[in-house]
């Protein structure tokens, strides 16, 4: 471990206010895993915020469920999925990695595992979440015709660079089409002594299929860490990030002695030769190295990194993208 400067890097804008809200007891020497629930914390509690949390969209038949998980390296990892009672997914993957001998609990059990640790019960569905649903199940689109979705370029999520929107889904275009893509909060932090922590918090894709589950709460795919080779998560289409393990493949370039920016490009450009990218697909990961350098890189444009360091709070394009469409 290097002790040096502490650092937080976490996917959209909406995160620089979980940044700030975790630096100081961060630059303090707390604890990273500390910072990054706060990150999520932060987000899920936002209504403004339509991916994480309550203001998260539901999935087809109305229902909020939510993901998360929380990793300080490869034997000291915890995830939750599918709660639809308890607001902190990622809280309660915290409580499954240190209270229980699993690494994942999926569910209704998941619920009660949240209860029977003091996590309170809150209603996930926020009204304008609802309303959003409701207009979604009146249109065309409503009727669930997967290839039409697939086709729809309001599915794609886009950062407008406003840290006090919270909005991705469709920010940038009006009314109706608004609501129709998704993403994810994912933080990493790195203490005074060098240690480092991720965590991951979202409500999926809107309007999925029930019981869908994504990257975000399952490691290697949403979130993965590694003390030996740095951090690194995942944001945008689970769907292209479960294909190819992303985060781990961004550690792992790590491990090969790729920097940060090269390593978040070079799962980027995997997923582009994997993959037909369609018009909804983003994906973003942001890197985390062992020297607390940030990089970060995008299937497209429409991506900013919350970086908070002793320099300050910065929004940060992505330095590599690889399509402009
Ligand atoms: N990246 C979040 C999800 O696909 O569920």
């Amino acid at each position: 471990m290097q002790p040096g400067n502490p650092v937080m890097a976490s996917t959209w804008s909406f995160s620089a206010r979980g940044n700030a809200a975790a630096w100081v007891a961060l630059a303090s020497g707390g604890d990273p895993l500390d910072a990054v629930l706060e990150a999520c914390r932060v987000a899920e509690e936002d209504p403004a915020v339509d991916s994480v949390g309550f203001g998260g969209l539901p999935d087809a038949s109305g229902r909020v469920t939510l993901d998360g998980c929380v990793m300080r390296s490869p034997s000291r990892c915890g995830s939750a999925c599918g709660l639809r009672r308890h607001l902190h997914p990622a809280r309660v993957a915290r409580l499954v990695m240190e209270r229980t001998p699993h690494g994942m609990l999926a569910g209704e059990a998941a619920d009660d595992f949240a209860d029977a640790h003091g996590e309170p019960v809150r209603d996930l569905l926020a009204p304008a979440a609802r309303e959003a649903w409701e207009r979604w199940r009146a249109s065309p689109r409503g009727t669930g015709d997967a290839a039409a979705q697939a086709r729809d370029r309001s599915l794609r999520p886009v950062d407008t660079g406003d840290p006090a929107a919270g909005a991705l889904f469709g920010a940038h275009l009006r009314g109706e089409r608004r609501w129709h893509a998704h993403d994810t909060i994912g933080s990493l932090a790195r203490g005074r002594d060098g240690q480092l922590a991720g965590a991951c918090s979202t409500s999926g894709t809107p309007w999925k299929v029930p019981g869908r589950v994504g990257d975000s709460p399952i490691v290697g795919h949403g979130l993965y860490v590694d003390p030996e080779a740095g951090a690194a998560t995942a944001t945008g289409t689970g769907e292209l990030i479960m294909g190819t393990c992303g985060s781990f493949l961004v550690v792992e370039e790590m491990r090969r002695g790729a920097a940060p920016a090269a390593a978040a490009r070079a799962a980027v450009e995997r997923i582009g030769r994997a993959f037909r990218i369609e018009p909804h697909h983003q994906v973003a990961f942001v890197a985390l190295g062992l020297d607390g350098t940030v990089g970060a890189a995008a299937l497209r444009t429409g991506f900013l990194a919350a970086i908070r360091d002793g320099r300050g709070e910065r929004l940060e394009p992505p330095g590599f993208t690889l399509r402009d469409d």
